[in-house]
């Protein structure tokens, strides 16, 4: 059993508590931080959290706790896991690890220094969806991965300090490109090195100095490529959707917005539909267990597991890391409108295997480009000369 020390009690501070204590769970918050009094004694006599504190040292150090959750805004994140590391706990950190890769960098020295378990809290690679899609991937029902597009789009964000670029590092890429990030990273092998980017940010409806829009593209070593989309403008709710196409296959997911409860209602659940929905009349797209189908669940259980059986967790500081670096290159971009090179201090995946599958021939003389049943039940084949390199067609009867 662990006892947790709870820093913020925001949206995701009620999320991971919620997850934490929920069903016969044995981890428990035990220590809760806000720095507004009144908020943080509320939520601890909501969830039965024995201790409250406004001070973010005092609750770090609580004596009987061993496990520190940082979900506290972006700019308190390094203060937040340094203390942390050096009160020798195990430290969780929300998404994005840093407000930029230096962050990141001294968030992750601290914590290896000092030899401790970190995880980073990337829920979105643990919904059902991506859990199952990441397997089918690993045993190869893709075939080689070619091209991931991860998208998260909403309204907006709910608090002030996200909308301050000083206090948030950036605008929308920051705050859910660096989901896409690591959903596109998990999906092409985490050890596939990520060699540089094109970005477009903008700002194009709120009056912010943030930018509200951006798509990005990764390119990596093994020439797969990762497209995100991000927006804090998009109507209709939370879309959270990832592609993932390869030389066998394609996978489509939707996470949130089309999961396949549709309710109609004339008059409204007078309360909460799901996160970011804008309406509570006309139809609804609900999300069933909110808590699950995010991926806070099995990303708890692969913490508290993985700090239990002193192994690394599936997402660590390193990896917070890395995707803040490809956001850093993500902003260069974006100004210089040039594909600029993700800049990694430390790379620690392992070099890809170069496994090139030869071009089906057809007879001695033609390489096969492509092939198509065509609507009369002939075959047509593309062809590609070896001898002139010019393309061709056959077609071929149904019975040749
Ligand atoms: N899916 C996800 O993983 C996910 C979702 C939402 C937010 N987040 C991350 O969690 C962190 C917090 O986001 P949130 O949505 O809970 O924010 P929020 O504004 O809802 O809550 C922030 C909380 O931090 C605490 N806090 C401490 N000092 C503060 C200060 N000076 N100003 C404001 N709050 C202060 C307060 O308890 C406050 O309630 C961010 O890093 C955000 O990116 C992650």
């Amino acid at each position: 059993m662990h006892k947790i020390t709870m820093l913020g009690t925001g949206l995701i501070g009620l999320f991971y508590t919620m997850t934490l204590h929920r069903h016969r769970s044995r981890d428990r918050v035990h220590v809760v931080y806000s720095p507004t009094e009144e908020h943080v004694k509320g939520f601890a006599g909501e969830w039965e959290i024995p201790r409250w504190t406004t001070d973010m040292a005092e609750a770090i150090h609580d004596p009987e706790t061993d496990v520190v959750v940082i979900g506290l805004p972006n700019f308190l994140h390094q203060e937040a896991a340094i203390l942390a590391a050096e009160a020798g706990k195990a430290v969780l950190c929300t998404k994005p690890l840093g407000r930029n890769a230096a962050e990141a960098k001294a968030m992750l020295d601290a914590v290896e220094k000092a030899g401790v378990f970190h995880g980073y809290l990337e829920d979105l690679v643990y919904t059902p969806k991506m859990l199952k899609s990441l397997r089918f991937v690993r045993e190869g029902a893709l075939g080689k991965v070619l091209w991931v597009r991860s998208r998260e789009t909403h309204g907006g964000p709910h608090s002030a300090w996200f909308w301050d670029v000083e206090l948030a590092g950036g605008g929308a890429i920051v705050d859910m490109g660096c989901h896409c990030i690591e959903v596109i990273r998990s999906f092409v092998g985490k050890d596939n090195r990520p060699l540089e980017v094109m970005c477009w940010a903008d700002t194009l409806v709120h009056p912010v100095q943030a930018e509200d829009h951006g798509i990005g593209l990764i390119r990596f070593e093994t020439g797969a490529i990762g497209q995100f989309e991000v927006s804090w403008a998009f109507r209709g709710g939370m879309d959270l959707r990832d592609e993932v196409a390869g030389t066998e296959g394609t996978i489509w997911a939707n996470h949130f917005l089309r999961t396949g409860l549709e309710v109609f209602t004339a008059v409204g659940p007078r309360g909460y539909v799901s996160e970011k929905a804008e309406g509570e009349t006309g139809w609804l797209f609900p999300v069933g267990d909110e808590v699950h189908e995010l991926g806070y669940t099995d990303m708890f259980n692969d913490m508290l597991n993985a700090l239990d059986d002193g192994k690394g967790p599936m997402e660590t500081f390193y990896d917070g890391y890395v995707v803040n670096a490809i956001m850093d290159a993500c902003y260069r971009s974006a100004r210089s409108k040039r594909w600029e090179p993700v800049e990694l201090e430390v790379w620690r995946g392992m070099p890809q295997p170069v496994e090139e599958k030869p071009p089906l021939a057809y007879g001695d003389r033609f390489l096969v480009v492509k092939q198509e049943r065509m609507p009369d039940g002939k075959t047509k084949l593309i062809l590609r000369d070896r001898r002139t390199d010019r393309i061709v067609q056959k077609v071929v009867s149904a019975d040749e």
